[in-house]
């Protein structure tokens, strides 16, 4: 059922607590954090802009990194009320608290058109934990609230969930954002009765994260191409040598199912048939974590589906790029969700960008309507300068695999129906 949109709110005049996702990655670069992808700002800029000129008095709220209840001065949101003041070429009011007297006199100090930016949420620990008190304290600010935060959306906290249940106690509205409502349609609407073929490209490196999306999907898509370190616990599988490969041996009989389910209802489902393999080597030095640091050497094609003792699989080879590329044009709709290799080494990106240059082309030739599921997918397309030319990218990591799942996200449950 259709949620209740910002577009048929009544806020003239009204507090709005607005909830975006703005935990974008940042650097420390000496001084204040410098923001590394100002993405997730952008996007929510259309709800922003709506509410604005709707004569609304916008306060938002959002989380950085994950502070655990600590007053982190890396994690503070102010850079990115800078950011956001210059993208919305407006004033944005920061306050360095999210609750309580301070917060609550610069929320009704607005004026219509107005815009607030609270501190970090999460320097509170009852956000997460979605305490009924801090969620009050927090709707205190709010006479109407709109969710705009896919990505933190399979959180059931207190600004995600809790604050949206007060306020609607009160007699207020509860509604999407433009962003969230674009998610929704795009992760959802659009993939429940997709123009056909549906091709679905699935990387990263467990099976374990995406095995409940692979099942579902194994009800929707006509092809499914596997890509990343999940390739070698289906190898183990198949009865396949991995040697030092990234796998998962205890979830071998999740694989072998998978398998058989794709066979059962006819979806092609495809595994590189080569990969770029290199041999590691310890090289004596401990990382940050205590970890033991090893080179790849010898980076190389090997064109088996077995892989040498001493070696690790990192990408997907030459041939395999190929056939993923053809079956990818002849694609109406299009799901990618996951590297298909180590692309942050080089040597192991190549499999990554091809993937990314041919759902661009079939997206333009073909017309495929092409959907990128979140997280590492989106930022490889953006390093091969192609974010702009897919028909949607998701600002989402977890919240997009969960919804890919099926599973009801909390911060949209509690929004009203339409
Ligand atoms: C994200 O970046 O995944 C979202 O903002 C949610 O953050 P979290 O994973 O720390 O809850
Ligand atoms: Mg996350």
């Amino acid at each position: 059922m259709a949620k209740l949109s910002v577009k048929d709110l009544d806020v003239r005049g009204r507090r709005v607590l607005v909830r975006v996702d703005y935990n974008v990655p940042m650097e420390d670069k000496g001084g204040p954090m410098v923001i590394n992808d100002e993405t997730r700002i952008r996007e929510t800029l259309p709800t922003l802009k709506l509410l604005i000129e709707k004569g609304a008095r916008l306060i938002l709220a959002a989380h950085l990194g994950r502070p655990k209840g600590q007053r982190e001065p890396s994690m503070s949101l102010r850079p990115v009320a800078t950011r956001l003041q210059a993208l919305l070429g407006q004033p944005v009011h920061f306050v360095e608290e999210c609750v309580g007297d301070r917060a609550e006199a610069a929320a009704n100090a607005l004026p219509p058109g107005g815009v607030l930016l609270l501190e970090n949420v999460r320097y509170h620990n009852e956000e997460e934990a979605n305490d009924p008190a801090f969620a009050a304290r927090l709707a205190r600010l709010g006479d109407v609230y709109v969710n705009d935060a896919f990505g933190a959306a399979h959180r059931a906290h207190a600004s995600t969930e809790g604050a949206a249940r007060v306020i609607a106690k009160n007699g207020g509205r509860c509604a999407a954002g433009l962003l969230m409502e674009r998610e929704l349609r795009f992760l959802g609407e659009e993939l429940e009765k997709p123009a056909r073929p549906f091709v679905v490209i699935l990387g990263g490196a467990k099976v374990s994260d995406k095995i409940n999306v692979i099942d579902r999907l194994l009800d929707k898509a006509d092809a499914i191409l596997i890509g990343g370190g999940m390739t070698y616990t289906f190898r183990l599988a198949l009865g396949h040598k991995v040697g030092k490969s990234i796998s998962e041996p205890d979830k071998v009989e999740i694989a072998k199912a998978a398998l058989q389910k794709a066979k059962d209802r006819g979806v092609k489902f495809l595994l590189a048939t080569d990969n770029i393999i290199a041999t590691p080597v310890d090289t004596g030095r401990l990382n940050k974590k205590g970890k033991p640091v090893f080179d790849l050497t010898d980076p190389r094609i090997n064109a088996s589906s077995d892989i040498p003792d001493d070696s690790e699989g990192l990408d997907i080879g030459p041939e395999s790029i190929r056939t993923y590329r053809e079956v990818i044009l002849t694609a109406r709709t299009i799901l990618w969700n996951g590297p298909m290799g180590v692309f942050e080494d080089k040597r192991f990106a190549e499999g990554t960008f091809a993937v990314a240059r041919a759902v661009v082309e079939a997206t333009e030739k073909n017309g495929a309507k092409s959907i990128i599921g979140g997280g590492d997918s989106v930022k490889a397309l953006n390093n091969a300068g192609l974010g702009d030319k897919v028909t949607f990218m998701s600002t989402g990591g977890g919240a997009s695999l969960e919804f890919l799942e099926g599973k009801i996200l909390p911060g949209v449950a509690v929004l009203d129906e339409q």
